[in-house]
């Protein structure tokens, strides 16, 4: 029989990626989601690629008793891939309230219900964020994480030491942390991708939609910056890349091999790109001119992060296998599909 995988947040950008991955390695799906940040249109993108319906769930995983609920009935869950939160930095910063309730909330009732089972396995979706200004680079997972720089990053450093802290007291429980850096792209069938409401924050959703025209320009945020060019510098890893990282830790959690029970992994492609190197690969992918302009550094950016990926490929055998060109090229096409759509 096919093992069971709760997917929480599996409507989302990283989750449903992820959710196609798992369905095509031939697990059974359900998927949880409040549809907060969501369209209930993604199952319906995600059953024309797996041609399987996967199960699915409205319900608000902050509701204690929704989630005790929910157990009551799927007792046959064998592992939990825990991506839903919210994940809007300058949001976080004005109500960081509403982030420690959601983000965390959520994480505590999952993991009530988890160590009640008989071998509890779950995967958390973190961030590099954990990380803050690294001083070195690229960055190990050994590189001490910082002070947050905003409330949403520190419920990821939060969620992280609570996992920490019920992993020690709860052997049986087998966790891993994955820790992303800049997540881009789309499936190569674009019938899934990201789907930010409003004005994206994120690099490639706003050159996509300046691209699409529903934009006038990218506005580069700091041209003065310590690098090459004065951009920015991030490690941009394509989101299939990411979901397949998921199910090779799912199923080291199954198979049981892990070292401790508790183990965290940096995901990325090793590779730093600035922002003006993220529009010269678009450019060329899509054939079209971006227009941008600089403007002043945007509060609370880092300078440069890229990731040390030695860890996850020595130890989950997973390297990235698109780069930024092809992460481009899927995503410009996901832009151009929902054009048509609208
Ligand atoms: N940028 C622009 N113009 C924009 C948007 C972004 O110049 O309109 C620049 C940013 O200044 C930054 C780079 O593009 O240099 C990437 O910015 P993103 O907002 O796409 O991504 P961040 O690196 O700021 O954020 C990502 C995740 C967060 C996470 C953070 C940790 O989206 O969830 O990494 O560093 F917290």
């Amino acid at each position: 029989m096919n093992k069971k995988i709760l997917v929480t947040g599996g409507l989302g950008f990283i989750g449903s990626h992820t959710v196609v991955a798992l369905q095509e390695r031939g697990f059974d799906v359900v998927i949880i989601d409040n549809l907060s940040n969501s369209s209930i249109e993604v199952l319906g993108g995600i059953t024309k690629i797996t041609r399987i319906s996967p199960e699915f769930e409205n319900l608000d995983l902050r509701d204690k008793q929704s989630v005790n609920n929910f157990f009551e009935k799927y007792q046959d869950i064998d592992g939990v891939i825990h991506f839903a939160a919210s994940k809007a930095v300058g949001e976080s910063v004005q109500n960081p309230l509403l982030y420690y309730e959601n983000n965390l909330n959520s994480l505590i009732y999952l993991l009530q219900q988890l160590k009640e089972k008989e071998a509890p396995k779950f995967i958390f979706s973190s961030s590099c964020t954990v990380y803050g200004q690294a001083d070195e680079l690229p960055i190990t997972e050994n590189a001490p994480v910082k002070k947050a720089e905003s409330p949403y990053g520190n419920t990821k450093q939060i969620g992280e030491e609570i996992i920490f802290d019920t992993c020690s007291a709860v052997p049986h429980l087998k966790a891993i942390s994955l820790r992303y850096f800049n997540p881009i792209g789309a499936h190569h069938s674009a019938n899934i991708g990201e789907l930010p409401i409003g004005t994206p924050q994120n690099l490639v959703p706003y050159i996509t939609q300046t691209a699409a025209g529903k934009r006038e320009q990218l506005s580069i945020f700091g041209n003065d910056y310590p690098t090459p060019d004065g951009t920015c510098i991030r490690d941009y890893i394509h989101v299939m890349d990411l979901a397949r990282a998921h199910v090779i830790a799912l199923e080291r959690l199954l198979d049981n091999e892990q070292e401790n029970n508790y183990e965290v992994f940096n995901l990325g492609t090793g590779k730093g790109n600035s922002v003006l190197e993220a529009v010269q690969a678009f450019e060329k992918v899509s054939g079209k001119k971006l227009p941008y302009t600089f403007v002043d550094r945007r509060e609370g950016d880092i300078v440069a992060a890229y990731a040390d990926t030695t860890k996850a490929n020595r130890v989950l055998n997973w390297t990235a296998e698109f780069n930024i060109e092809d992460a481009m090229e899927s995503a410009w096409k996901w832009q151009q599909k929902l054009e048509e759509k609208n």
